[in-house]
């Protein structure tokens, strides 16, 4: 039984929200105070992620695993969550997209438990820059995790940047030239309609387009050979290799034709895109003694109602209820 919508897309990656909790505040993300987090009955067991896990990869053709949030790694059970999900899927790629904190003590742990890489979001290597996007004063801790990460063989380690314009947008070849020194695979992206403040506009946005010029100044970046397949990130070969860059152009160049993505909120909803307006609840569904058949059947159905598209162009577009902090990305 695949996951397949009515576009003919088959959705082989799956992400799982472990919490829609975050240690940081990122501007562009949530406002300083935090949110209404989710109440904790309502968020999935341990048990419970294990099983839609499970039933993903032997019933629903799910080959990669990537556990997102909030932050992954403020939730507990998060080692013995990757473990048990090794041991349910010996061949998934499981990675984790995660801001770090707290790495340096668990990277060693996660390698060990069957994780094979991390996604870290950074946004700038600046202290300053650092503790005005998120609010808190953690760059150091950021850097030991990168690091920490890199060390227990978590790689590739990609770094994500999202750009501000008048933040940190004067700050793109500073980033990548830090990122080539260090041997991590940075990736910038555009900023999408997702904040819970419901601030994004299009104009505020730093695109594809203006990447491209202000890296262009110091760096030359070529396309890079391999096929792009799935990927949101279009690569380029930084002055001729072997580093590469990538931009993930949600926006302006948008990947939905190939999306091969589902995603699971950390309440148990699966949603089809990240930009979908219903959920199909498969905690509620588990709770009331569904058998894994019943709950892979309704998780197939809620594949059928995934749109073409983001639709952010659309004059009648309208910002998902859920922030990105609560999909996980
Ligand atoms: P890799 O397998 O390492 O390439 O992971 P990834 O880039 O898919 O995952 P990651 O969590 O690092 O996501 C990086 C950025 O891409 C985030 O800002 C995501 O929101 C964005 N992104 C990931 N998946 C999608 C998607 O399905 N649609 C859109 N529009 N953006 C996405
Ligand atoms: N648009 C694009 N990327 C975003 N991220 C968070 N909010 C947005 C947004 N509105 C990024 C984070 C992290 C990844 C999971 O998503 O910086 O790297
Ligand atoms: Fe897939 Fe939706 Fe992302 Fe487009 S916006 S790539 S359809 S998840």
């Amino acid at each position: 039984m695949p996951l397949e919508d009515r576009y003919g897309r088959v959705a082989t990656d799956l992400r799982v929200s472990l919490t829609d909790r975050c240690n940081l505040r990122c501007s562009y993300c949530m406002p300083a105070e935090g949110l209404d987090w989710l109440p904790g009955e309502e968020v999935l067991t341990d048990d419970e992620v294990v099983r839609l896990v499970d039933i993903g990869v032997r019933m629903l053709g799910i080959r990669e695993v990537r556990f997102t949030g909030g932050e992954p790694l403020v939730r507990r059970g998060i080692v013995d969550i990757v473990r048990r999900t090794r041991e349910v899927g010996p061949d998934l790629e499981l990675s984790l997209t995660t801001n770090a904190l707290g790495l340096s003590r668990t990277a060693g742990a996660l390698k060990e438990a069957g994780l094979d890489r991390v996604n870290v979001s950074l946004d700038t290597v600046r202290r300053t820059t650092f503790e005005a996007i998120t609010r808190r004063d953690r760059l150091a801790d950021v850097l030991a995790g990168l690091a920490a990460a890199q060390e227990a063989g978590l790689t590739p380690v990609k770094v994500n940047a999202v750009l501000l314009r008048g933040t940190n947008d004067d700050q793109a070849a500073e980033l990548l030239r830090w990122a080539v020194g260090e041997g991590y695979h940075l990736r910038f992206i555009e900023q999408m309609p997702l904040d819970a403040q419901h601030d994004w506009s299009r104009t505020a946005m730093v695109t594809a387009e203006e990447i491209f010029e202000r890296l262009g100044a110091e760096f030359d970046l070529t396309p890079a050979a391999e096929p792009r397949g799935s990927a949101p990130a279009e690569l380029f070969r930084v002055d001729g290799g072997p580093a590469t860059v990538g931009v993930i152009a949600s926006v302006t160049r948008p990947f939905c034709g190939d999306c091969d993505r589902v995603r699971l909120t950390a309440d148990g909803q699966v949603r089809n895109c990240l930009f979908a307006r219903e959920e199909s609840d498969l905690r509620t569904a588990m709770r009331a003694g569904a058998s894994d058949e019943e709950v892979a059947e309704r998780w197939v159905i809620a594949m059928r109602g995934k749109r073409p598209g983001h639709g952010i162009d659309d004059p009648s577009f309208l910002q998902p209820d859920r922030p990105m902090s609560a999909i996980g990305g």
